[in-house]
């Protein structure tokens, strides 16, 4: 599967980035007129304990998709320990709260930092709020970078928030699934969103070899 972050290697002008820039933008209009379609059903998750007062200000994960979030981590944890890795930590409010749910393990929050959603004010952010958080670590790299760093790791969950187009999500979903354990999981953000029909698409298309787990509005989490 092309990365799309590696294809920008090459020049604007070279076939094969003008050939997959063509891709990637006929899929997220067929993400957006088939936007219906690609609906999965939702899960009912109950009343659930709120963990922590979200931080609304510093991220788009609502209160209610912290706690389905915290709820299903902390569920895997019980039976699958395994590291935790974050593509996309922007200014670290989930990437804290996952550290805090799961306090045995380390969460590996993979995020460059260079545009495409996240900036050096961002980065600052993000470590002023996480420097005292000691399961943290910060790979300061795009996803398919962070692929081989983390290869031999066990890995129990996996929390995609990055790039929200059909070919950054498939790349990321479709690669970082193939290093979650079985039995895993791995959840996606803004799924619902009709700006970000692309995202919706390519988490369906994932679900089909996965299990469905939990939908609220706006998150999918799937297992292995
Ligand atoms: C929507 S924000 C993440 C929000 C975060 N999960 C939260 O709610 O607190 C998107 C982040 O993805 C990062 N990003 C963009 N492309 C990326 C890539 N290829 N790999 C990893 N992170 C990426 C951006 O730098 C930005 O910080």
């Amino acid at each position: 599967m092309i990365d799309p972050f590696a294809i920008k290697r090459h020049s604007k002008v070279d076939p094969r980035r003008v050939a997959f820039t063509a891709f990637a933008r006929l899929s997220d209009r067929v993400a957006t007129s088939r936007f219906d379609r690609y609906a999965l059903p939702l899960t009912d998750e109950g009343a659930l304990n709120q963990v922590v007062e979200s931080e609304i200000d510093d991220t788009d994960v609502n209160q209610r998709q912290m706690d389905v979030l915290s709820k299903h981590l902390a569920a895997v944890q019980q039976r699958l320990p395994g590291a935790i890795v974050e593509i996309g930590a922007y200014r670290g409010v989930t990437t804290r709260r996952m550290a805090e749910v799961a306090p045995d393990q380390q969460v590996y929050a993979i995020d460059p930092y260079i545009g495409y959603g996240g900036s050096d004010v961002d980065l600052a952010k993000f470590q002023a709020r996480n420097a005292s958080v000691a399961n943290i670590t910060h790979l300061r790299k795009p996803s398919g970078a962070g692929l081989a760093d983390l290869a031999g790791t066990p890995i129990s969950f996996i929390f995609i928030d990055a790039v929200h187009d059909y070919v950054n999500v498939r790349f990321d979903g479709g690669s970082w699934f193939k290093l979650l354990r079985p039995g895993g999981m791995i959840a996606f953000h803004d799924v619902d969103d009709i700006v970000f029909a692309g995202t919706r698409r390519a988490v369906w298309e994932l679900a089909r070899q996965a299990t469905l787990v939990a939908h609220v509005p706006g998150l999918v989490l799937l297992s292995k």
